[in-house]
């Protein structure tokens, strides 16, 4: 009898370890300890076994059992843990796939397209691309630019002032792009044609005025170079942002840093520069005078050259233009947006409409 309690167990084992999931192993559970069970069958049958039999018996019999229980719970143990892998590795959720639905991909935002095109008209035009500092020193922002301190054209563009350590003079958040012409000078001998586009800061805030906004400088400095080389080169890149029928106009205005300065204007190209529309009506675009105004521009003045003789620019040697205007400007005229702070909303119903 006890031999045969140690095939059981020897076929209980394979059994149990052959399982390949829990029902299997359950199977082989009710076969080898359940009620009906041979094993189950010789415990119950001991008191009937001749005495010298019961001892032993009942001793191999319920050792095996035990054996055979805790086999069938390490192996139940086994069996859940396999599942919890498979189940971990099947589903496991890739956080990399888009979400659904998926999201178009993204889209340059309107100004620094604008911003691109610009640059690209330029650069064929022989400009070089420049960057400088938004937080920049009072003297590249005014003092070298003309505005010695107190000068009232100082007032016309309130800004952001800086705690800088270690600066004795005025830090602050550059009011134009214009502090950039000394800068470029300082570090380039003439003839110098640069452009500089880049986020410039004042105080303002309206639906055509940002805190912070973008403005594109030019200049031009070498020999002989006049009032003239400024419309044409304006006119130049007017033609490739808005259509080879536009004309430009300049119109007299103060800047510390030119000498004669201007407002330069586009003719309107909704109406052709007739302010009127085909019915008749006046044209919204350039409320009916015909011209859009775009920036400010001049010859540099000498003084500034004084700022950069050191570097090379004898006013009595080299003559330059300069030129800024404001990138907003151009995009809500290009694209017909009524409101610049839309551009800034981050509202992507909005920018999503100028690919
Ligand atoms: C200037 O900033 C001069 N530095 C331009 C210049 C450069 C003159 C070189 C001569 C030689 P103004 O303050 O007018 O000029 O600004 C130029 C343009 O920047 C404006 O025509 C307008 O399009 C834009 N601009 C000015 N302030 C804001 C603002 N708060 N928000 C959006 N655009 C602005």
């Amino acid at each position: 009898m006890v031999e045969r309690i140690e095939e059981i167990e020897a076929e209980a084992k394979a059994a149990v370890e052959a399982a390949g999931s829990a029902s299997e192993l359950e199977e082989a559970r009710v076969r080898y300890l359940g009620r009906k069970a041979e094993l189950t069958g010789i415990l119950r049958g001991i008191a009937d076994l001749p005495p010298e039999q019961r001892g032993p018996v009942g001793s191999t019999g319920n050792k095996v059992r035990k054996a055979l229980e805790a086999m069938i719970e390490e192996k139940a143990e086994g069996l859940r843990n396999a599942e919890l892998e498979r189940s971990l590795a099947e589903d496991r959720i890739d956080v990399t796939l888009p979400g659904s639905p998926a999201r178009a991909a993204g889209h340059i935002h309107p100004i620094t397209r604008t911003r691109r095109m610009i640059e690209d008209v330029m650069i064929g035009l022989g400009y070089q691309v420049m960057e400088g500092p938004e937080v920049e020193h009072d003297y590249y922002n005014f003092t070298a630019l003309n505005h010695p301190e107190g000068h009232p054209a100082r007032m016309l563009q309130d800004t952001f002032y800086v705690e800088a350590e270690g600066h004795d003079e005025e830090v602050l958040l550059r009011t134009h792009t214009s502090p950039m012409q000394v800068r470029a000078m300082e570090t380039n001998k003439p003839p110098l044609f640069m452009i500089v586009p880049g986020k410039t800061y004042r105080r303002d805030s309206d639906a055509t005025h940002s805190p912070m906004f973008h403005q594109v400088e030019g200049l031009a400095v070498g020999e002989g170079i006049t009032l003239a080389d400024l419309k044409g080169t304006l006119l130049a890149m007017l033609r490739e942002i808005f259509g080879p029928d536009r004309e430009i106009r300049m119109r007299p205005h103060f800047f510390p840093f030119t000498e004669p300065s201007v407002e330069f204007d586009v003719s309107c190209f909704r109406c052709g520069g007739s302010g009127q529309l085909g019915d008749g009506s006046r044209c919204g675009l350039c409320k009916g005078i015909g011209w859009i105004e775009l920036g400010g521009a001049g010859m540099v003045d000498p003084n500034v050259f004084g700022f950069v003789a050191d570097a090379g620019y004898d006013p009595d040697s080299v003559t330059g233009f300069a030129f800024g205007f404001g990138i907003e400007r151009i995009a809500m005229l290009r694209h017909g947006v009524g409101d610049l702070r839309l551009f800034f909303d981050n509202d992507v119903r909005m920018l999503e409409q100028f690919s």
